[in-house]
């Protein structure tokens, strides 16, 4: 298990304009579809390559390409918002879908909606949601996935708390995480702080 915190200019200046509180709904979406295409550019960066003979117009040569394939997995709403920013990297991924929604009492997170490509049991996952807050929306997403027969799974968050961080490498040792930032705790609501509020909300103009 590996935490990794994205450390690039681009990232830190992107999150920024999304942190601001009068950064409106178009850009606040455009920022996180970037972000998280640098993110995805940094992830893939040792991704396993196998080796295949091609011939360019000179000669036959021996090249490389990436002997995996990468499955998307957003955790609905809030992670469609990096799903089209790692897919502008990844132009091969397949894409699931998790539905889940945070109890605004409880905090617990409740399932609505899955759906799979079937190569997930031998693909890359990268499950992707911006916020990991107390972290119990990630653990019952990779729970789901896991029990489908996933193996290879990664997480890949905007910004973190470190409660989010502890619950989930407790829960799921094998997973590695990666964020934009980590964050210094979350308030008596749940909300992470600084952070940039109701994610959701603030991609798709809700609220
Ligand atoms: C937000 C966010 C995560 C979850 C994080 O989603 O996008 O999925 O909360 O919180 P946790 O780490 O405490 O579980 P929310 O439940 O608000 O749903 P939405 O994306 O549909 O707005
Ligand atoms: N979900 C959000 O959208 N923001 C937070 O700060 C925590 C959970």
């Amino acid at each position: 298990m590996s935490v990794t915190i994205l450390n690039h200019s681009l990232i830190k200046h992107k999150l920024t304009n999304i942190r601001k509180k009068e950064t409106k709904t178009k850009d606040f979406y455009q920022h996180v579809q970037e972000i998280a295409g640098l993110m995805a550019y940094e992830i893939s960066r040792d991704f396993p390559l196998k080796k295949v003979e091609i011939e360019t117009p000179m000669c036959k040569s021996i090249q490389y390409e990436v002997a995996q394939d990468v499955v998307i997995v957003p955790i609905l709403r809030a992670g469609l918002g990096m799903t089209e920013g790692i897919r502008s990297m990844i132009p091969t991924a397949k894409v699931g879908f998790i539905g889940l929604y945070r109890d605004e009492e409880t905090l617990e997170p409740h399932e609505y909606y899955a759906k799979f490509p079937s190569t997930i049991t031998s693909s890359i996952v990268l499950v992707v949601d911006p916020m990991l807050a107390t972290g119990g929306s990630a653990v019952a997403a990779i729970d789901m996935l896991k029990k489908r027969g996933a193996k290879d799974i990664r997480y890949v968050g905007l910004v973190g708390a470190p409660e989010g961080v502890k619950l989930l490498s407790n829960a799921h040792p094998d997973v590695d995480i990666y964020l934009a930032a980590l964050d210094d705790k979350l308030n008596e609501d749940g909300y992470i702080v600084p952070g940039l509020g109701d994610c959701g909300d603030r991609l798709f103009g809700t609220k």
